[in-house]
């Protein structure tokens, strides 16, 4: 299944931010999506790029002044706003964030955003230290209660030489919010639940110290937007990780192997969980109150490791609420077809997704944990499905729809 946005009209909003230059690859999407795009450049937004780039990759004039709208061809502000399905301010501005949660309009973009009555969402991007200021904080609830949808933003480097939260959502996953706002009529799993863990767990040693592993959660993250892009009512219960939540989808954020079994207990029933999160096997047997010191004898700690609780047995053991279809991933780096047969019968689960960890991506070093692409092969009791290696966004909407043609074909009775 690819993202389509045909016949969708978006209004995108470029504020001042030095992720603007994002806009220009986002714009670039939405249009091979089929989509069409309006441009609407804050005054500062045009100190960062430029309305003639804008304008040569959307296809149409830029809109930045709200007092020099004249010629009959122009549209103001309530056209604009009329004209689109969805408003998408990317990036966000804490300045033009403030202003929404505030009801101010003193431009064409916040007037703009004041005067619509269609869905909006915002991708904010903004050094860390503004986005964690007792302000924001405060507009961000309040846009949240207004019902403003929001992806990212990310953690990471800034361009300020900082690391933080307050990077910009990469393009592809505001694509994939817009796509999930503005998806398809037809939701093949409206009515379904899902739940989706994703991202590794860290298993403390010392208040400082954890045992955890490479999983970034880009494909469990992907699977649930996915999921929920395809109608279901989806939560996702994330290890920690550096990417944003999902749009549309409830996210639970936890730590252990302990407490993601707990966050998945407590949202049972649900007709679909899909356990992607790379829980640790294993967590020492007791956590160390204080710092373990380094002493001057050059003696090393000895850890006692202790096996952690199996999510994955414990929710396709069979109890009345057991999940209608549960699938495991296997990270696997040998074997994998037979390891993962073996995964199967072990866990009594309905499908393994088997995908080969130790296979560098085509940029040569991250491979598929933290990587951008994935091979998976989808074991159950009728065989093996292999699927080409995809980017994980596209293994994540297909997996949704072979979810989705499973219920439609042997699915329950509604
Ligand atoms: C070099 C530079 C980079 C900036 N980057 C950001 C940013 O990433 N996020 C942000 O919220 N403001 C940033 N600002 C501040 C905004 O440009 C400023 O608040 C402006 O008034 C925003 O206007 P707008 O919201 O109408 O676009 C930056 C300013 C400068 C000079």
């Amino acid at each position: 299944m690819t993202m389509t946005l045909e016949n969708k009209r978006i209004l995108l909003i470029v504020a001042g931010g030095i992720a603007a230059y994002k806009s220009l690859e986002l714009i670039r999407l939405l249009t091979k999506a089929g989509g069409t795009v309006r441009v609407i450049l804050t005054k500062a937004g045009a100190e960062f790029v430029t309305p003639l780039s804008l304008s040569s990759l959307s296809g149409d004039k830029v809109y930045s002044d709200i007092f020099n709208l004249t010629d009959e061809a122009e549209m103001g502000h309530i056209e604009l706003s009329r004209d689109a399905d969805l408003l998408v301010v990317a990036p966000a501005t804490a300045d033009l964030m403030a202003k929404m949660a505030n009801g101010l309009c003193n431009d064409l973009a916040s007037t703009t955003l004041l005067a619509t009555d269609k869905p909006v969402l915002i991708a904010p991007a903004m050094n860390v230290r503004m986005w964690e200021h007792a302000s924001t904080r405060r507009n961000v609830a309040r846009l949240g209660e207004d019902g403003i949808h929001m992806v990212g933003p990310n953690k990471g480097d800034m361009a300020c030489g900082e690391y933080g939260f307050g990077r910009m959502a990469e393009p592809d996953e505001i694509l994939a919010a817009i796509s999930a706002l503005l998806g398809p009529g037809k939701l093949p799993l409206q009515g379904r639940t899902a739940l989706v863990t994703s991202g590794p767990t860290r298993e403390a040693i010392d208040p400082v110290r954890y045992l955890a592993n490479r999983s970034s959660g880009k494909q469990g993250h992907a699977i649930a937007a996915a999921l929920a892009h395809l109608g279901a009512d989806v939560t996702l219960v994330s290890g920690p990780v550096e990417i944003a939540d999902p749009v549309m989808v409830e996210t639970v954020h936890v730590e252990s192997a302990s407490h993601m079994l707990d966050a998945c207990t407590s949202i049972l029933p649900v007709d679909i969980a899909i356990c992607v999160a790379a829980v640790s096997d294993w967590r020492v047997d007791s956590e160390a109150a204080q710092k373990i010191k380094k002493d001057k004898s050059g003696e090393v700690p000895i850890l006692n490791l202790i096996e952690n609780p199996d999510i994955l047995a414990t929710l396709s053991k069979k109890s009345p609420n057991r999940p209608e279809l549960v699938i495991g991933f296997a990270a696997e780096t040998e074997n994998m077809i037979d390891h993962a047969k073996a995964k199967l019968a072990k866990k009594q689960c309905d499908w393994i997704v088997a995908n080969d960890v130790s296979v560098p991506d085509q940029a040569g070093s991250t491979g598929v944990m933290g990587g951008d692409k994935n091979q998976i092969h989808i074991v159950s009791a009728s065989g093996v499905e292999s699927w080409q290696e995809m980017n994980k966004q596209q293994v994540a909407a297909d997996l949704a729809q072979r979810i989705a043609d499973h219920f439609a074909n042997f699915g329950k009775t509604e």
